[in-house]
């Protein structure tokens, strides 16, 4: 009786604003900084709560009567027990400036509704998927490198991780290397899972933007396949407003068209969320 009564007055405590209809209130099982711009965090799972790998959800800090709420990709795959994020730390984001203050234990609202286009479904079958990411764009593809019904659909997943700075890719870089290792993911993955990294403002082995080097060909170059074809590929983009144009008109040059949950095609977009 008392550690219940003594759960319920420190849930109350740690809650400030009452939980509003709709939301789960989950709590923070561990936070990982990368940069001074750059974080991850992993949430416990509500029981109810189903996704597709890809998917993104709007969360919230109870710390308002009316929470802000922004919409973030699950980083984490849908059979994870746990809820995975990757976010961008903004000084004064309405919820960043906040959210990279968390901590284990603290509490995050989640809206219930998952929705998003960067899911398999939303593509047809082909040999190979590129998965084209700046950023924090990476985090939708977190989730998808880890679903074996990815492997399911394509041979060959290429991931392409581009950001500033050198620092900017260990988020990336700590989720395929221990990818190799995870008992359900790791043996699929062997030989079929491309990583491609490449910053555009700090030296490294591999530099430019990564319509840059779609263009020139220096990327299919690298990996030694053929120019971005219909035949073979398929596309999958998150990043920027302006990343997702200038990458989507280089892949509809290619002859790709674009795809919908819906309506299935050869490539499809999604906005990282920024601020
Ligand atoms: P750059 O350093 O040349 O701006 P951000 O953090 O601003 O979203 O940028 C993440 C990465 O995306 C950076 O490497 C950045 O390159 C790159 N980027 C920004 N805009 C575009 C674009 N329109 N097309 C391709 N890459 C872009």
């Amino acid at each position: 009786m008392n550690t219940v009564a003594t759960g319920n007055l420190e849930n109350a405590k740690s809650l400030e604003f009452p939980i509003p209809s709709g939301v789960f209130a989950e709590k923070v099982v561990s936070v990982e900084h990368y940069t001074d711009r750059l974080f991850s965090f992993r949430i416990t799972r509500p029981q109810s709560f189903r996704f597709r790998s890809g998917e993104f959800v709007m969360i919230g800090l109870p710390n308002a009567e009316k929470p802000v709420y922004r919409a973030y990709s699950i980083a984490s795959p849908a059979w994870d027990d746990e809820i995975e994020f990757y976010s961008i730390k903004v000084p004064d984001g309405p919820l960043t400036q906040h959210l990279q203050k968390i901590q284990p234990g603290d509490t995050i609202l989640m809206r219930q509704k998952p929705t998003g286009t960067l899911i398999v479904d939303a593509l047809t079958p082909a040999k190979r998927v590129y998965m084209f990411a700046t950023g924090t764009g990476l985090a939708p593809f977190a989730s998808l490198i880890r679903d074996p019904e990815t492997y399911e659909k394509f041979d060959e997943i290429i991931l392409t991780n581009t950001c500033r700075d050198v620092a900017d890719l260990q988020y990336g870089d700590n989720l395929v290397r221990d990818i190799v290792n995870d008992p359900l993911i790791g043996e699929l993955t062997e030989g079929r899972l491309r990583y491609v990294t490449a910053t555009t403002r700090e030296d490294f082995p591999v530099m430019g933007r990564v319509t840059t080097r779609i263009e020139d060909g220096s990327l299919f170059a690298a990996l030694g396949v053929e120019p971005l074809n219909r035949e073979n590929d398929r596309a999958m983009i998150c990043g920027s407003m302006d990343m997702l144009k200038d990458v989507k008109a280089l892949v509809e040059k290619a002859g790709l068209e674009e795809g919908s949950v819906s309506t299935p095609g050869d490539f499809v977009v999604e906005r990282a969320f920024v601020g």
